[in-house]
């Protein structure tokens, strides 16, 4: 394989396991770049790409920002509060002023899920996806797969367990997508209010009990409670979500020696992880944030390069 079969990164279930293993095998040449004294190479000098964040972000925004701008290419960006949308211009004439201005890229982040998919029906321009309502968040899950195969070696049969607030969350949408493609078994658990039915139809096992979810698993990632997209009385209060479901050192006894624990982040720390878990010897919390940049350097070069 030597491109992929589209010009946007929309999700993860638009992608095939080549066209992942390809984006991994990129990742991998970039995050050498990284390291180097002087982090900056040319495939895309002369090229523009759009931040439009409709979102708080400081990670996805910041690591796409800083990928472009480590491949040479020029950077721009807005937030809604400092947009025309604030005086009532809808999403489609805010995209089609944008393209007017010939970017070659634009990395969205939306409330509304499917926002980015419709940018890419009515745009020229590549339309990549930072995070659409609670719907995917594609270079999330494939910065996920980068770390745990940098960790493990290897997909086929590791356990991963994803715990917490899976309704609202856009990162497990695209990781158990992502993790059961690449042939991981993917266990997830949390709140029976948090848990939708439609989860094995993904591939997921669902468990109840957080000590099965544990169980013998390899890797261990915890999702932030979305209380901004939460109907109310989903959840009693974060001291029972934490006591019930929050990850510290005595739950974590049952997990594999050589587990690995991971957060896509913001942590709410005391909720869904203790703090001596975040930055214990488990925790690979940071180079996921690392392998960010490194794969969304990869995704915008096999874009536009
Ligand atoms: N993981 C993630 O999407 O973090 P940000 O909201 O800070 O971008």
């Amino acid at each position: 394989m030597n491109s992929l079969n589209s010009s946007h990164i929309l999700g993860i279930s638009h992608l095939s396991p080549d066209e992942i293993e390809f984006i991994l095998r990129t990742a991998e040449s970039m995050r050498e770049i990284l390291d180097r004294p002087i982090k900056k190479v040319p495939p895309l000098r002369g090229k523009t790409v759009v931040h439009v964040f409709f979102e708080p972000s400081t990670r996805t925004r910041l690591s796409f920002e800083l990928a472009a701008k480590r491949l040479s290419a020029d950077t721009v960006g807005i937030s809604a509060s400092a947009s025309s949308v604030e005086k009532g211009e809808n999403l489609i004439d805010t995209a089609r002023n944008i393209q007017a201005m010939r970017p070659d890229a634009i990395v969205m982040r939306h409330p509304f899920s499917g926002a980015p998919h419709l940018l890419a029906r009515y745009l020229d321009t590549s339309i990549i996806n930072a995070g659409d309502g609670m719907n995917e968040h594609p270079s999330q899950a494939l910065l996920d797969l980068f770390t745990v195969r940098e960790a493990k070696g290897s997909f086929k049969g590791l356990k991963v367990a994803i715990i917490g607030d899976i309704a609202h969350s856009r990162v497990a949408h695209s990781d158990i997508m992502a993790f059961t493609r690449m042939g991981a078994e993917v266990t997830v658990c949390g709140p029976a209010t948090l848990l939708p039915p439609y989860l094995e139809d993904l591939g997921a096992r669902v468990k109840f009990r957080l000590d099965d979810a544990l169980d013998g698993a390899d890797v261990v990632m915890a999702l932030r409670i979305q209380k901004e997209r939460q109907a109310r009385g989903l959840l009693p209060s974060n001291r029972e979500y934490s006591m019930t479901f929050g990850l510290n050192m005595e739950r974590l006894s049952g997990i594999a020696p050589d587990a690995i624990i991971m957060h896509p982040g913001p942590i709410n720390r005391g909720v869904e992880m203790a703090p001596e878990v975040a930055d214990g010897p488990w925790s690979v919390i940071l180079d996921q944030v690392t392998n960010g940049v490194a794969v969304r350097m990869a995704i915008l070069s096999l874009l536009l390069a």
